[in-house]
């Protein structure tokens, strides 16, 4: 899979793509990310891509037409290709959107910053919006990161056999993971669950279930984990 990021700052994408399982993508060939400075379309001396907000208002907004060009610059090399806009005003990501982009050959992320992106953008373009929660970050350089390591870790071949995405949160809708536990068995007197150490397999996997089925409701009832999973047993 190709992913092309539209970014003013596509110095912050460096470490990303150099760790963890981004990297391991790249080196298996499962994905490539390829950055784009959208001020190299941008026209004359200063290279402008922000103006001032039509109406007044604080900060700055992106231009169009560098966003245009670029776009029209990389589906003519690369072919048409479904877009996200990272925005606030986007839907939630949530596992099932990643999953589904995950199965895209190509994908164009575009990240915005300063006081947002030209309507003019939205509206002349088709994009897919994405917001990453109810929050407000200074870019949609970070959001990518999110969407690019969500995807990374659902393509074939990138997790190893120990690692599985099936198994993991999310991969039935609003079921979350159960608790994990490994050595030492007594950590400052919180101890590992007696069934994990029994080699019963049946009853691990019962147990599993009910711990995850427990954590699921905890959270949807929004409480959080259950507040014994991390009390010390004296
Ligand atoms: C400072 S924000 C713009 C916020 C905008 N003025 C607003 O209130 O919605 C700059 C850029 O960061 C990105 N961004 C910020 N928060 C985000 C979020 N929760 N999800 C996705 N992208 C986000 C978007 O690309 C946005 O254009």
């Amino acid at each position: 899979m190709r992913i092309h990021v539209l970014s003013l700052f596509p110095g912050i994408f460096d470490g990303f793509l150099q760790g963890s399982i981004v990297r391991i993508a790249r080196e298996k060939g499962a994905i490539d990310v390829e950055l784009c400075d959208f001020r190299s379309f941008a026209a004359g001396r200063h290279a402008t891509v922000d103006d001032r907000p039509f109406g007044g208002g604080p900060g700055m907004v992106l231009k169009p037409e560098p966003i245009f060009a670029a776009v029209e610059a990389l589906e003519d090399t690369h072919g048409p290709m479904h877009r996200v806009m990272l925005t606030p005003a986007g839907r939630p990501l949530d596992q099932a959107t990643l999953r589904r982009l995950s199965a895209l050959p190509q994908l164009m992320i575009l990240c915005g910053r300063y006081e947002g992106i030209d309507e003019r953008v939205r509206s002349g373009i088709e994009w897919e919006e994405i917001s990453i929660g109810d929050y407000v970050l200074s870019g949609g350089e970070v959001p990518a990161m999110v969407l690019i390591d969500g995807i990374a870790r659902l393509l074939p071949g990138v997790l190893g056999d120990a690692e599985s995405a099936e198994l993991e949160s999310f991969s039935t809708a609003g079921a979350v993971d159960h608790p994990q536990y490994t050595r030492p068995r007594d950590f400052r007197g919180m101890t590992v669950p007696d069934v994990l150490l029994s080699g019963d397999h049946a009853k691990i996997e019962e147990w599993r279930a009910q711990e995850a089925a427990r954590r699921s409701e905890h959270r949807t009832l929004g409480t959080g984990t259950s507040p014994q999973s991390c009390a010390p047993q004296m």
